[in-house]
């Protein structure tokens, strides 16, 4: 069954139930100011850091869940009778609700007794603040009075400490109320500079800001007494749980429609001009008064608006295909390069899933989310490359995660996950491919943000690949040290204390555990780290990289070959994992993808071996799961993959990141039935049919689907934030359509299902424009027959890099 449908024109999806399995969410903001909104106009905003910064309040785990957030209320003056247009918080029965979920902007509208409501949630570019856009239709025959009630909670700032800190804050809040609008001041009086407000474009009939006034005592959202008795209270928050509440009252003529702006937003003043008059208390409201007229204006709110929509048909733009399949279409066009977009952002801090006060920027999440991103933003992605390098430390490792706000590295999870180093010269090769800016390895960059440490980016990049290199083990394999990409392989661990955390416990000394996919990403890593080398002219340097990178394959041939597939790895006592011989956990997908990416077996047929071994063992009609068998109890030398009961996350879950190396790896050994096929599997937009099933939205990639051992078989869970959006762009679009950013130009290598006979794609590169027309015959998967450039036939298949400017057509053929 379905919840809505894709509006591909508009570029939205369309839920048209309220009562979705689970909320089905989008983000606002793409630069500083961000907010979460569900399709019921659940979720909070918050200014750049969704722990140190949060405007609003939600409560994860609510029951009914998805509770706090964006609200408006309209009451029939003269029956009495309220609603939300939203449906939540009231969940009154609505007519013609529906909700579109659009690039960077939400509208939620319905319609109730005659009255029509639609509401417009965006953040306007280059501004800390939201916009609400109300408009109220009188369907009826007769007049209609009403009123409309705005409602936010307002978090004290500090997420964690909001939620557990009851003793300081029930005593803190302060706001003031001016002109209509509501500002949000606690902690202001001392070291805070920063305010929120809340403005309403008509004058008010009331307001309120002290929350259990506004809904009563042992009241919920679902029936404030101030919307109740149809008048606000007029409160003003001392202490306790500050919120926002405008009243205003419509008279609506029929078929009259009233449109009533609301403006939230976050301000900071210079730290000595906090207070007006100097020496008062009350906040300086000289800079932010211009900004709050400007946006109650209806003609800027629709300019803004107008402004966010070029935006991202400018974004999208960089990449649009047409191809065969509609779901690829909408995937690559729109959902896919948006939901990168968000990853981007947000990394894995805030979503439905993610609490915004757990973890900050991962520094191998934050390299491969760059991979999907870098067509559309490059120079967002040069900044960000030199941020996550300028955390590197010194000997070449990392810290696992940072924080955005400080741009520091986090000494809570600390370093030692071996694999963390290698993505940065991953992430860099991306940058340089995209753009050819080789000045970013001139960038003196820190270690460990300490001044005075600086080199250029381009030795963090050569001592990434040292730190594997002075790290390995008995069978010259990379040691794993915390884990490697799999966070829950933690194989120098053995915790057997409750809560004890599994990524940051290390309790035996001396041991041996290796990792197979560190290996493979070390040859992947070395390799792209020769070319680059060879582009400053150092080419003895990328001689013995290459020559690293051939000691590295032979080792996995020696070691990590397990006769179907490559194993995953060694634990601490030198006890193979991920082998035939293993009674759980023989085979695992990672050193699949890795290895096979990295070229490891693709000469002497063992990729293709291990690519059946994975259809066989792995492949299940809901995406590839993460190993086989599942592990069926706690294993203490294996760490936190086996904490979760079979068929869920890391133990044998559909982990949906990895998938797409295995698509990779089909299109690397030529096979584009197969590689089209995993795509499809786990592709939302494909999966929609089974939203009751799969549960989470269908326009965004999941983190996790169950696995075949778990009782929810085919549900997914953990939508939006995870390494599945980049990995999934660069496999359809790089490695399917084929089209790859390289070093020199455009390399046109498409591997399609047989019954394909072709596509078209438009791709902006390096300023010019590129027109690319794949025509094949039936039968073939992969393979060049000609590629003609602006009319000329050029020999092999890398298209040169032409002038900013320039548009080039480029016509190719396969067979
Ligand atoms: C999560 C983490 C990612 C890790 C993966 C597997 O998605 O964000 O860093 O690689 O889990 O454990
Ligand atoms: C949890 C998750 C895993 C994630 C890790 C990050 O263990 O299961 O996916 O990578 O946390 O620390």
């Amino acid at each position: 069954m379905r919840y809505g449908h894709f509006d591909d024109e508009r570029r939205e999806y369309v839920v048209t139930r309220p009562d979705t399995p689970l909320p089905w969410i989008n983000y606002l903001g793409s630069e500083a100011y961000f907010g979460i909104i569900s399709n019921t106009a659940g979720g909070y905003s918050f200014y750049r850091d969704a722990r140190l910064r949060r405007l609003t309040r939600y409560r994860y785990n609510n029951v009914p869940f998805d509770l706090g957030g964006r609200y408006l209320y309209l009451r029939d003056s003269e029956s009495g009778e309220f609603w939300s247009p939203s449906w939540q918080p009231t969940r009154l029965e609505l007519e013609n609700y529906e909700c579109r979920h659009g690039m960077g902007y939400s509208s939620i509208g319905s319609r109730r007794n005659g009255i029509e409501a639609e509401t417009l949630y965006f953040v306007p570019g280059g501004e800390n603040l939201e916009i609400w856009r109300a408009r109220v239709t009188n369907r009826r025959d007769s007049e209609a009075k009403l009123s409309l009630f705005s409602a936010i909670e307002f978090c004290l700032w500090d997420a964690w400490d909001d939620q557990t800190n009851f003793q300081r804050n029930f005593s803190t809040g302060q706001v003031e109320v001016e002109d209509g609008v509501i500002y949000h001041k606690t902690e202001y009086r001392e070291r805070r500079d920063h305010f929120a407000y809340f403005a309403c474009s008509e004058p008010l009939a009331g307001f309120d800001t002290q929350r259990d006034t506004f809904l009563g005592a042992y009241r919920s959202w679902d029936n404030p007494e101030a919307v109740e008795r149809g008048e606000s209270f007029d409160s003003v928050a001392h202490g306790w749980a500050p919120c926002g509440s405008h009243h205003v009252e419509l008279t609506l003529a029929p078929g009259e429609t009233k449109e009533v702006v609301f403006v939230l937003g976050y301000w900071e003043n210079p730290a000595d001009a906090k207070f007006d008059p100097e020496g008062s208390q009350t906040i300086n409201k000289k800079l932010v008064k211009p900004v709050i007229e400007r946006f109650l204006n209806s003609g800027e709110v629709e300019s803004a608006f107008q402004s966010l929509r070029e935006y991202w048909s400018e974004l999208l733009g960089t990449l649009q295909v047409s191809t065969p399949d509609e779901h690829a279409d909408r995937m690559v066009n729109v959902w896919n390069a948006y939901q990168c977009m968000v990853t981007f952002n947000m990394s894995r801090s805030a979503s439905f899933y993610e609490s915004g006060i757990g973890r900050g920027m991962g520094f191998r999440d934050s390299n491969q989310d760059l991979l999907g991103f870098v067509h559309m933003v490059p120079e967002r992605a040069r900044e960000r490359i030199l941020d996550i390098a300028a955390t590197q430390l010194p000997s070449g490792g990392a810290y696992h995660q940072y924080q955005p706000m400080t741009k520091r590295g986090n000494n809570d999870v600390g370093s030692g996950f071996n694999d963390d180093p290698a993505w940065l010269i991953l992430g860099v090769a991306a940058y340089l491919k995209e753009t050819g800016d080789l000045s970013i390895l001139d960038e003196e960059v820190t270690y460990d943000n300490e001044p005075g440490s600086e080199s250029p980016l381009y030795e963090h990049l050569q001592r990434s690949l040292r730190y594997t290199l002075h790290r390995l083990g008995p069978h010259e394999l990379p040691l794993i040290g915390r884990a490697d990409w799999n966070d829950c392989l933690n194989l120098n661990c053995f915790s057997t204390t409750p809560g004890e955390s599994f990524q940051t416990t290390e309790n035996k000394e001396g041991g041996v555990a290796e990792s197979v996919f560190i290996a493979g990403l070390f040859v992947l890593a070395a390799e792209e780290l020769a070319q680059i080398a060879e582009r400053r002219g150092h080419t003895d340097e990328a001689e013995t990289y290459r020559a690293d990178a051939a000691k590295m394959s032979e080792a996995v041939l020696a070691h990590g070959w397990d006769g179907e597939w490559f194993r995953r790895a060694y634990d601490y006592f030198g006890d193979v994992i991920g082998s035939a011989g293993n009674e759980e956990g023989q085979i695992f997908i990672e050193p699949q993808g890795m290895c096979i990416i990295a070229g490891i077996g693709l000469d002497d047929g063992k990729a293709v071996t291990a690519l059946d071994s994975v259809a066989a063992r792995l492949a299940t009609e809901h995406g590839i799961v993460l190993q086989q068998p599942a592990f069926s109890h706690y294993y203490v030398n294996l760490g936190e993959i086996s904490s979760y009961p079979p068929g869920y996350k890391e133990n044998a879950g559909i982990f949906c990141h990895t998938n797409p190396w295995i698509m990779i790896a089909e299109a690397l050994v030529g096979r584009g039935d197969e590689a089209f096929d995993y795509y499809q599997r786990i592709n939302p937009s494909a999966r929609e049919e089974l939203s009751d099933l799969h549960r989470c939205e269908p326009y965004v990639y999941p983190q996790m689907i169950a696995g075949k051992d778990a009782p929810s078989f085919g549900e997914a869970k953990n939508s939006w934030l995870s390494g599945t959006a980049a990995w999934n762009f660069v496999a359809v679009s790089q490695w399917i359509l084929g089209i790859r950013a390289e070093h020199d130009g455009l390399r046109i290598d498409p591997c399609l299902p047989k019954s394909w006979e072709g596509f078209e794609a438009t791709r902006s590169f390096r300023g010019a424009t590129y027109k690319i027309n794949v025509s094949k015959p039936k039968g073939v998967c992969r393979g060049i027959a000609q590629v003609v450039v602006n009319g000329q036939k050029i020999k092999g298949n890398l298209v040169e890099t032409h002038p900013a400017g320039a548009a080039v057509v480029v016509e190719v053929t396969m067979g």
